[in-house]
């Protein structure tokens, strides 16, 4: 049994085109305030500066769980959390468990547990997307091949299993299992919907909510658990986080049509030649004239359509401006669920990695 339902139900629906635009010059123009948050898109280091000594812990933690006696294992985990990544889940585990007031130390371990389980899910689908290039360099599977990466990705879902074990917390260790089939069942709904051109909003969502939405909602809810917060109160970090994965993911797409590959560090592109039918295309295939949807739906179809052509396409549409708005939606309702937080520099970083979330350009 569930100990919790994962909430299905907000699937967000189509906006109307023409609403107002607030988001669409700053995602262009990155560093302008587009959530009246008062300010520029925040830096992140300076966001996560009142966690800056659990981030370090954190990492700390990392370096010491990935050891194996199997030399490849090493390497391959070294090289890609070598690499970095933003560590924005783990980062989410630590803030809301302080701004709960939580005062114990199992939040660090939970919060490596997270970045564990999301470094994994990366190795996987860098393979399943055929990618060449993550955290600005060749990925795992450019390097070392498709089947070391899958099995390495193995290792560290198990290392992740292992360690939230450690944390002993059966609740916690529920939530986690939940969330991390979901996230395979993401991948794998995904993979249904590839060249497929008649890919909706509803379905685009449901990839979502599971790929990424539901590993965000679960760090935020363990963390909730851990401090011991009530019903309501889990619930509403619990939507924070669900919120802010979705609008974390349309940002993603956006910026694989829009972003620039030197401050991503992935390749541009990489969705329309899986085949991808991520929302600004979705939005594309919905408004645009007759003979630019054909050439969007035969790109969806072959996969190996011209990229600048389509891109072109997808921002003059206004299709990347309508995501944009959707995520600032996203954004709304995530601020909204924290709103009855008490007050701390926490729970101001909670916003402002908001703010940084729709904001951001890598
Ligand atoms: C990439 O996540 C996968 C998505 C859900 C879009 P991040 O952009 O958080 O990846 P890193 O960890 O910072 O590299
Ligand atoms: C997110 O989807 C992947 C996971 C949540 C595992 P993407 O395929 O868009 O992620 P990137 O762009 O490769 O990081
Ligand atoms: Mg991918
Ligand atoms: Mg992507």
């Amino acid at each position: 049994m569930h100990s919790y339902n994962a909430p299905m139900s907000r699937v967000p629906q189509p906006l109307k085109d023409g609403a107002p635009l607030a988001a669409q010059a700053a995602l262009a123009r990155p560093g302008l305030d587009v959530n009246g948050l008062g300010g520029p898109i925040p830096d992140l280091g300076t966001v996560l500066a009142p966690i800056a000594a659990d981030m370090q812990a954190v990492d700390a933690v990392i370096r010491e769980r990935l050891n194996s006696d199997v030399a490849l294992v090493n390497t391959i985990s070294d090289y890609i959390i070598g690499a970095g990544g933003k560590r924005l889940r783990p980062a989410v585990v630590l803030l809301v468990a302080r701004a709960l007031g939580y005062k114990g130390t199992s939040h660090v371990l939970l919060a490596a547990v997270i970045e564990f389980i999301h470094t994994a899910t990366l190795l996987h689908d860098d393979v399943v997307d055929e990618s060449d290039l993550r955290r600005g360099r060749s990925t795992a599977n450019a390097m070392f091949g498709n089947a070391a990466s899958v099995l390495v990705g193995d290792f560290l879902y198990s290392r992740a299993f292992q360690m939230m074990v450690d944390a002993g917390n059966l609740r916690v260790m529920r939530i986690l299992a939940d969330a991390t089939n979901r996230i395979a069942e993401g991948e794998v709904l995904q993979l249904m919907s590839v060249h497929d051109p008649s890919v909706n909003e509803a379905r685009y969502f449901e990839v979502v909510e599971r790929k990424t939405a539901t590993l965000f909602e679960a760090g935020a809810r363990i963390a909730a658990v851990l401090a011991a917060a009530d019903a309501t109160t889990e619930q509403r970090c619990a939507s924070y986080g669900a919120s802010l994965g979705r609008a974390f993911q349309i940002v993603d797409d956006m910026l694989d049509y829009s972003g620039h590959t030197e401050e991503i560090g992935k390749r541009l592109g990489d969705d329309l030649r899986e085949g991808k039918v991520t929302l600004p295309l979705i939005h594309v295939l919905r408004s645009a004239a007759p003979e630019q949807r054909e050439l969007v739906v035969q790109a969806v179809r072959d996969g190996n359509g011209d990229f600048e052509a389509i891109a072109r396409i997808v921002t003059d549409n206004g299709s990347i401006a309508y995501s944009g708005r959707l995520a600032e939606r996203e954004v709304d309702a995530a601020r909204q669920a924290i709103r009855d937080l008490p007050a701390s520099d926490h729970r101001e970083s909670l916003l402002h990695l908001l703010a940084f979330a729709i904001g951001r350009d890598r």
